[in-house]
């Protein structure tokens, strides 16, 4: 049996802690929570350390891309303040991804903690197959089954994934490689930017792991009401 409550990721994009704090505090109901580059910047990184204080766990989406051991270094950080989903490009390259998956795991011995999942987004669901052109690449379909596959032969958990391209990754990666699904809707909430979206139900019959849900939960009139209805669709 599904346990809802350990696959629905909230992200609480949110200028300042205040406002991401008032909407974790009305929903005791769910346990994960996505702290991204807005929300770590504006305070300062203490969001983190307060979702942990809270008893959440966190998913700490800051998507890292450098040189391997600079990724590397920063990935022991992300490990040492508490995260519990941490990400990398997976266009950062195999030896960048497998000395950051090495480093996740020596940290957490080291901290006597369980090893956080290391994640890697394949290409941005932003970008289509012009984009893609833009930057001398092509082929978004055959690049994220690439990637995905290279995220795998480097020792990481898994890939963000749009819904759409779980049974491509799947196919590629078996069943135990973790997919985070990014893009999800309920039937009775409004799109906003995502366009290719699939609703919670759908994207776990799909083989999604996780899914990320942001505004509708935190744009809802009754935030709660809204995180319950999801919990209960994917009961
Ligand atoms: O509000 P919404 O449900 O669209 O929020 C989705 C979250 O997932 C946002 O924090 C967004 O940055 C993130 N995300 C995404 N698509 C990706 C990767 C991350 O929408 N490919």
């Amino acid at each position: 049996m599904i346990n809802g409550q350990e696959k629905v990721i909230i992200a609480l994009d949110y200028p300042n802690w205040k406002e991401a704090e008032k909407l974790v505090l009305q929903i005791p109901e769910v346990k994960y929570y996505k702290v991204g580059l807005e929300l770590y910047l504006a305070s300062r990184g203490e969001a983190v350390q307060n979702l942990k204080k809270l008893g959440k766990k966190v998913f700490l989406d800051l998507k890292f891309h450098d040189i391997p051991n600079t990724v590397a270094q920063a990935c022991c950080q992300a490990v040492d303040q508490g995260a519990d989903i941490l990400n990398v490009h997976a266009l950062g390259g195999k030896e960048m991804m497998a000395k950051s998956a090495s480093a996740v795991q020596e940290q957490a011995l080291k901290q006597k903690r369980e090893k956080p999942l290391l994640i890697a987004v394949t290409l941005l669901t932003s970008m289509n197959e012009d984009d893609l052109q833009g930057v001398g690449l092509s082929g978004v379909e055959q690049s994220v089954g690439r990637l995905a596959h290279l995220t795998k032969e480097a020792g990481l958990d898994g890939v963000v994934a749009s819904p759409r391209e779980i049974k491509l990754i799947r196919e590629k990666c078996g069943k135990d490689f973790k997919i985070i699904c990014p893009g999800v809707r309920p039937t009775w909430a409004a799109k906003g930017d995502q366009k290719r979206v699939l609703t919670p139900k759908e994207a776990l019959a799909l083989g999604a792991d996780f899914l990320v849900i942001g505004r509708p939960i935190t744009k809802a009139d009754n935030p709660r009401e809204a995180a319950q209805r999801i919990l209960e669709e994917v009961q």
